[in-house]
């Protein structure tokens, strides 16, 4: 005698089994096949009393209904399973995929150096925008109209919307050297600051320019700044940053936002004075210019006549890189070729 609560029982029992494609076939056989269960249900109505056919006939169809329903839904679940794992099972004895870890690049690098050996002296970094106006990059670090650096030529203008010549005008700084200005504007003395950044000029690139390339200026002003404060301070950068042993000179120079002024040279670590092909022959290596706050300066940024004096200096990043690592060419920091910055 067919009992369909036991059979429904075991149903239950052998579905919860069913965990993949394979032990779903051999579930369905078992109910659904040719000798499968269903098929023995059907074949047994013919031994069923004459009054109980039509409420057995109707259990046999919802088993069946039952059993296909089942089915079809644990195949939908198999097959979102496989998706997730058994098709696609993360195979661990494959090599893994190796990552490289990055690195700051090279002229990160340094110019994070060279502020942090100012750092340690007391300065404080500040940063200023690449795009400055006209009064901050010329006119306040007391460059004359006329001053061929200000020419359309040798300065990218992004707005020119002041015709009284006033230094309204929109530009890409052409040095950081504004930076002292905001600084100044911003800040009352006693003050050191460090101002790194990106600077630009139309100069058509080789191996020595860039129409894009980086600075850091120094400010520092209080009531009794010196000019020997200047040099003992570039001194004691030289030999952290480049080496103990090396020699500095100032070369007078002139800059219209210092007086006096000086270009810094270093005698050239490589030959160690002697004359080499990096240091064209000359023993020496300019590194920056430097100078006394011009009393203009101090004028343009508000502050009372007399009151300060300040020293300054300005570097520019590449070419400090190019001699601390003997890299001939200023464009291999711009082409992002790993080979080349991997080495540093
Ligand atoms: N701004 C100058 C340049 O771009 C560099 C410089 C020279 C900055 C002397 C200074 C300085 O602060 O005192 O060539």
């Amino acid at each position: 005698m067919i009992n369909f609560a036991e059979i429904r029982k075991q149903i239950e029992i052998d579905l919860a089994a069913v965990n993949d494609k394979n032990s779903l076939e051999v579930f369905r056989i078992k109910y659904l096949g040719g000798k499968g269960v269903v098929k023995e249900v059907y074949s047994s109505l013919s031994s069923v009393a004459p009054g109980d056919k039509p409420s057995f006939g109707k259990e046999a169809n919802a088993l069946k209904n039952d059993l296909s329903a089942m089915i079809e839904q644990k195949t939908l679940e198999i097959k979102s399973l496989g998706s997730k794992s058994s098709d696609n099972q993360i195979d661990l004895t494959l090599p893994g995929v190796f990552q490289k870890v990055g690195r700051p690049h090279v002229l990160h690098q340094t110019i994070e150096e060279i502020c942090a050996s100012f750092e340690k002296l007391g300065f404080v970094v500040q940063e200023g925008p690449e795009i400055e106006t006209e009064f901050n990059n010329f006119t306040a670090l007391n460059i004359p109209a006329e001053h061929p650096s200000r020419d359309s030529f040798d300065t990218f203008y992004v707005q020119a919307e002041d015709t009284t010549n006033k230094g309204r005008n929109l530009l890409l700084r052409s040095q950081t050297s504004p930076g002292q200005i905001r600084v100044m504007q911003n800040n009352k003395p006693p003050l050191a600051v460090i101002i790194p950044g990106k600077v630009y000029r139309p100069d058509a690139v080789d191996a020595s320019h860039s129409f894009m390339f980086h600075q850091i200026e120094g400010l520092l002003v209080d009531v009794d700044v010196k000019f020997s404060d200047l040099k003992g301070l570039l001194t004691v950068f030289c030999q952290k940053f480049f080496s103990e042993e090396i020699k500095m000179r100032f070369r007078p120079h002139y800059f219209p936002f210092t007086e006096p002024s000086a270009e810094v040279d270093i005698s050239c670590y490589i030959c160690k004075g002697k004359g080499c092909s990096v240091c064209g022959k000359k023993g020496w290596l300019e590194i920056m210019g430097c100078g006394m706050v011009h009393p203009k300066v101090f004028e343009h940024a508000g502050y009372p006549k007399g009151k300060y004096t300040g020293l300054a200096f300005g570097m520019g990043v590449e070419r400090i890189a190019m001699l601390k690592y003997g890299i001939n060419d200023i464009r291999l920091f711009y082409e992002n070729d790993k080979r080349f910055l991997e080495q540093f």
